[in-house]
């Protein structure tokens, strides 16, 4: 297959490969569960509403019967729910081949996780800090596994302002919240790579953004004036969700992809098109920065990662 255009077809058989796919019910990561799961996969769809995941479920099954989809509750604005999520997992499944961190939230009203975490940065970042923490004794365990973490072209406009990270201050912008969420999934991505390497481990870490996609992400300002003003230009600039998934989908089982490596579209400021290796903002790779988050993210999320 050509490198140029990325797509469905260039997935390899993953029989044999279990594969964590947050946010497994809807947009991006439902996607990337019909993929994973045509090819083989056993995957695992986490749901935070587990109506909607076994509905995910069964309209993936309709059109492919052979599809091995297990469905399995985890709200990551919850950290008990995060660590039942991970014990039953421990006790049902013996690999992990690639931990998608897909969930997210975006532009939100203030509003804080079940743990008083500002709640997009609490779901999109310290959820999966604290979740991929918990499972890595698994992913240790499983020969080449891999963490992908989805960024957003947002992360350009974000900041760690680490003296008001959650906003404890005031200041609240929802823009703002969700843009250093997504900076906090690249910092993470960055130092955890490092970290694997430093421990010489046979695990990946990378990042992906799906540019502009069509998903329910957007919800929160649905009713919003600017919102319906530019809708129209919006959903023709965005790209389908089977689209957009295909970066963190290329991340999770390309066999050429290196850790530390950031996938996104390949078309027009990376808006839209086929996945290859784009870069992140040089705050990104800020050592400091990420050092510091991670810091503050074990203490938060009582998260201590044992890497031997
Ligand atoms: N669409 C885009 O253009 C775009 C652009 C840049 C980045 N992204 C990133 O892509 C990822 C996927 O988003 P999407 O566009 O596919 O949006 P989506 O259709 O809204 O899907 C988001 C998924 O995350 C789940 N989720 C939300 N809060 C959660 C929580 N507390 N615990 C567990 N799961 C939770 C949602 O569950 P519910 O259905 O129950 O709400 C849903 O399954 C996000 O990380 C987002 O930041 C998307």
């Amino acid at each position: 297959m050509s490198g140029k255009k990325w797509t469905y077809e260039n997935i390899q058989d993953l029989t044999g490969k279990t594969i964590i796919v947050t946010g497994g019910n809807s947009g991006l990561g439902y996607e990337a569960v019909k993929m994973f799961s045509r090819k083989g996969a056993l995957v695992i769809l986490t749901a935070r509403d587990m109506k909607k995941g076994r509905k995910a479920k069964r309209v993936i099954k309709a059109e492919f019967p052979k599809a091995r989809i297990d469905v399995m509750e985890l709200d990551l604005a919850d950290l008990s729910s995060v660590k039942n999520f991970v014990n039953d997992f421990k006790d049902n499944y013996e690999r992990l081949d690639v931990l998608l961190n897909n969930a997210g939230i975006m532009w939100c009203p203030y509003d804080r996780t079940k743990d008083g975490f500002e709640s997009q940065l609490g779901t999109n970042h310290f959820g999966h800090f604290a979740l991929t923490g918990q499972l890595l004794d698994v992913l240790m365990a499983t020969k080449g596994s891999r963490v992908v973490n989805v960024s957003s072209l947002g992360h350009r406009n974000g900041v760690m302002d680490f003296d008001n990270l959650q906003f404890e201050k005031g200041g609240y912008k929802p823009t703002q919240a969700y843009f250093n969420s997504k900076l906090a999934n690249l910092l993470f991505t960055y130092e955890l790579q490092r970290r694997f390497e430093k421990n010489g481990l046979d695990i990946i870490s990378v990042a992906a953004h799906p540019g502009g996609s069509a998903t329910n992400l957007s919800r929160h300002v649905e009713t919003k004036l600017w919102f319906r003003i530019t809708k129209p230009l919006l959903s023709i600039i965005a790209q389908s969700a089977a689209q957009g998934t295909l970066p963190e989908v290329r991340a999770s089982v390309d066999r050429n992809v290196k850790g530390g490596l950031y996938y996104g579209p390949g078309g027009f400021n990376e808006m839209r098109g086929y996945p290859i290796i784009v870069q992140s903002i040089k705050e990104s790779h800020s050592r400091k920065d990420a050092k510091k988050l991670w810091k503050i993210s074990e203490e938060l999320t009582g998260t201590k990662y044992k890497f031997k």
